[in-house]
């Protein structure tokens, strides 16, 4: 294997992993609740081929899943790269064979665009499956990519790559062309329903229609409706849950192929702050009217969605709000030059009137915070007990914070040690199936990156300010990771 370049992508906190390791039997400082019957999944993108021309887009990395698994009070940490469609081809390869359209060796090339094909990537997807893994039936975890590829499903135990999921074809098209009929793709944050296991993805493109919704029940049947009347292309990365809808919010933020089409020095991503903010507040039964709802605010944006709550009329939106999307502008930085993703949202909300047909937005807090977390059992249903993690911003995250929604008070606890460190998202574990929401552990991966290890800290959520229960230490750096969740393994 190459050594990786120099490159402030692959420095630090985001040193990729690039070997797979079982531990087992983790050394554990505390007592892991025995309670804990489960696996907490995590998936990023991870550098194993140096990609053709030296790009470094996250997308044109390839997805390792990460799981501690935890059973009868011990831990085992396992982590596999995903044999994707692309992992694959370029393993027999034996070098990096996907060439993109924005190939290019700054932060402009976000490897977003159309494989440049040739004989050797004829027919084959692009996706890394490298941005969320979600629980998905009894016994499947999906790892998920948002664009080039479908959800693809590994086994929660073993972590082996099962196959791309059987409703792949369903899957409406992406940004770039489908280079197969299983082409489509699938959001990296869907929702779901804990009491039928129902998912509620969709995909999106930059041509009208712009959105098709794909509604996935776990025997694998598929409801889709193509969203014909959205007003302009956005970035729909997340969207919130509520009893009766699916609100999909589409902000200022946008990426496109015609961006890419205009060459090395505009960057693949746009802000367009003269785009007013709508909401397309979607019936979960698919069948009703689409309700479109323009913001009474100016541009902002939300990344992430923590969750939802309905009183009366009202639909109340929660989520870290950003003054602006934290990526690469044309705006804001020149070709060639680094980019390091800049500040952080702040605790924030959205609340439409559905009388009115109105939405105002509230910053609750002016503390930088990002990656919401909530007890997933609970999507859909309401909520009081929500997850964060602060810092200064997106890469120096290490303070983990419980709050009630509802009243606004929170616990806190701050991670420190002597050399820095980062925490990545953490999850969410119940007490038991049957605990009350927001009962459980909050499980938080620490990369100690200075110091070439890690730790996973669980926490009780009934006192997340008196520091963990229980430290399980790791003797290697895990790797990044944006997003995760937890399974039950009963
Ligand atoms: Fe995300």
């Amino acid at each position: 294997m190459e050594p990786i370049p120099n490159d402030i992508r692959l420095s630090g906190p985001l040193k990729p992993m690039r070997f797979e390791v079982d531990i087992e039997d983790c050394i554990v400082h505390g007592e892991i609740p025995r309670s804990l019957n489960g696996g907490f999944y995590r998936v990023g993108p991870t550098l194993k081929h140096i990609p053709r021309d030296g790009a470094l887009g996250f997308p044109a990395m390839d997805g390792m899943v990460q799981a501690m698994i935890f059973e009868n009070g011990k831990a085992t940490f396992r982590n596999r790269w995903v044999r994707t469609p692309k992992f694959l081809a370029e393993e027999k390869a034996g070098e990096a064979i996907f060439q993109f359209e924005d190939n290019w060796p700054d932060w402009r090339g976000m490897c977003i665009g159309e494989v440049v094909r040739d004989a050797r990537t004829s027919g084959i997807q692009q996706g890394n499956a490298g941005v969320n893994v979600v629980p998905f039936g009894n016994r499947e975890i999906l790892a998920l990519c948002e664009q080039g590829l479908p959800p693809i499903a590994l086994d929660p135990i073993t972590l082996e790559t099962k196959g791309l999921v059987p409703w792949a074809r369903q899957c409406g098209r992406g940004l770039v062309n489908p280079p197969c009929p299983e082409g489509g793709t699938f959001t990296a944050h869907p929702k779901w329903d804990a009491g039928t296991g129902e998912l509620y993805g969709w995909s999106f493109w930059d041509r009208e229609p712009y959105l098709t919704l794909h509604f996935v029940r776990t025997d694998g049947t598929v409801r889709s409706r193509v969203v014909e009347d959205a007003p302009h292309y956005a970035n729909l990365h997340d969207a919130w849950l509520t009893e009766d809808f699916v609100v999909m919010p589409f902000q200022p933020f946008v990426n496109t192929l015609d961006r890419i089409k205009q060459g090395y020095g505009f960057p693949v991503l746009g802000w367009e702050p003269e785009r007013p903010i709508q909401l397309a507040i979607i019936p979960r039964d698919l069948e009703g009217g689409i309700r479109w709802v323009t913001a009474d605010f100016g541009p902002e944006y939300v990344m992430h969605t923590m969750s939802a709550n309905t009183v009366g009329d009202q639909l109340i939106l929660d989520g870290p709000i950003f003054d602006k999307a934290p990526f690469p502008f044309e705006q804001d930085l020149s070709p060639g030059e680094d980019f390091v993703p800049f500040g952080a949202g702040v605790t924030g909300r959205w609340t439409v009137d559905l009388a009115y047909g109105t939405c105002k937005s509230e910053r609750l807090d002016d503390r930088p915070v990002e990656f919401p977390k909530v007890d997933e059992r609970f999507y859909g249903k309401g909520y009081e007990t929500g997850f964060m993690t602060g810092g200064n911003d997106l890469w120096s995250l290490t303070t983990v914070i419980k709050r009630n929604v509802k009243t606004g008070s929170e616990e806190r606890y701050q991670v420190e040690r002597d050399q820095p460190i980062a925490i990545f998202e953490p999850t969410f574990a119940p007490r038991h199936a049957d605990a009350p929401e927001g009962d459980g552990y909050l499980i938080v991966p620490v990369s100690r990156f200075a110091e070439n290890c890690s730790e996973y800290l669980i926490f009780d959520t009934q006192g997340i300010d008196a520091g963990p229960i229980a430290t399980i230490e790791l003797p290697v750096q895990i790797g990044w990771t944006p997003h995760g969740h937890y399974m039950e393994l009963n």
